[in-house]
């Protein structure tokens, strides 16, 4: 049986960095003890942490934080051209992503270097590059907090979209994710290289062909000249998430901000990167104390080292304020405030 420690710090158990409490905390290797953590009468209130890469803590945690450690990575099915992989939550999604590469196993490539585990993936359907964990996604099983019984969960129940999924909507808090199951292609490996720079970051490598390792690495590179390694400067990636507005709004802001980006969604919804409409209301690069917004990308809220959750969430509320006023926009919070 697990053991449950009292009163631990969860500053390594989250990338932002804040030093909070646990009350109680325990790490689980293995269904069996998931099942026997869950199932505990003292502990009604549960807190469920995977690579905490997607969390802004504001507060000492009441709840039993159970920790998910599961690891594994093992091919489920294969043929000539296709391979399905089940990983197990706990592990590094990272790692998953080299672990693909040095098999020669393609469609992550582009997601190379988001922080988190594999388990929180699907949570919030992780994308960037042009590519969505949705792509690959073949299935997921989770455990249900309430009967302590295993659920799979095909791609369509997931109901994926943009930084979203059932885990986020009907399903939030009711599921813990305990593996996922993808399909990588062995061979002619479809890339997707369109997006963003990772062309032009490509051509400054002098790569005409590029291989899905090549692909990795210009996303490398490209993440770490933009977005802080949370090794170094806690953060949680894209603390907001695009906003998508009207056409007849867009219309109007264009006529004062004629140099706005944004991508066309539908016929009468257009995305506006959020990183644009903070760094106009001049927080890009301002830093407060030990806290402030990332110098290279504006949609990062950064912690320089003993910052407070509620600080951050402060600077948050104040930013939202900013941009809704400036622009009549607002953006919505990506990471869960706890
Ligand atoms: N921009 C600015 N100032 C900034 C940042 C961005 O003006 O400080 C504008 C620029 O016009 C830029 C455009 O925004 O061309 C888009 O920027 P970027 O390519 O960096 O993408 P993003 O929309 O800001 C999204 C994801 C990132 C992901 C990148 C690349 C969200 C909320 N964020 O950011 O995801 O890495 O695309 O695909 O969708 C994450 O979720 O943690 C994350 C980092």
């Amino acid at each position: 049986m697990s053991h449950i420690k009292q009163n631990i710090s969860l500053k390594p158990y989250n990338t932002f960095g804040i030093d909070v409490l646990a009350k109680h905390f325990v790490s689980v290797s293995n269904l069996e003890e998931l099942n026997t953590v869950l199932a505990l009468k003292e502990y009604p209130n549960k807190l469920i942490l995977g690579g905490g890469s997607n969390m802004l803590l504001t507060k000492n945690q009441k709840a039993l934080v159970i920790h998910i450690n599961l690891k594994g990575i093992s091919i489920v099915s294969e043929d000539d051209n296709f391979v399905f992989v089940k990983a197990n939550a706990g592990e590094n999604w990272h790692k998953f992503v080299l672990w693909s590469l040095n098999n020669n196993f393609g469609g992550i490539e582009n997601l190379s270097l988001i922080p988190g585990n594999v388990g929180t993936a699907p949570i919030q359907n992780i994308g960037a590059y042009g590519v969505e964990l949705k792509d690959t996604f073949v299935s997921c099983e989770g455990v249900s907090m309430e009967t302590y019984q295993l659920k799979s969960f095909s791609k369509a129940a997931c109901n994926f979209g943009y930084r979203s999924s059932i885990f986020k909507q009907q399903a939030k808090g009711k599921y813990i994710i305990t593996s996922v199951t993808f399909k990588l292609s062995k061979r002619a490996h479809k890339l997707n290289i369109n997006y963003g720079s990772i062309a032009s970051q490509l051509e400054t490598m002098q790569i005409t062909s590029p291989t899905i390792q090549d692909v990795s690495n210009s996303v490398i590179h490209i993440r770490e000249s933009k977005l802080p390694n949370p090794k170094e400067i806690g953060n949680s990636g894209s603390f907001f998430k695009n906003p998508i507005i009207s056409k007849t709004h867009y219309n109007t802001l264009i006529e004062n901000f004629p140099d706005i980006p944004s991508y066309t969604i539908s016929n009468d919804e257009i995305k506006i990167p959020a990183g644009w409409l903070i760094e106009k209301s001049g927080f890009k690069g301002k830093r407060f104390g030990d806290y402030g917004v990332h110098k290279n990308q504006a949609l990062v809220l950064v912690n320089y080292g003993n910052a407070k959750g509620s600080d951050i969430l402060n600077l948050s509320k104040l930013i939202q304020k900013t941009v809704k006023r400036l622009f009549d926009i607002s953006i919505e919070a990506e990471v869960n405030i706890l």
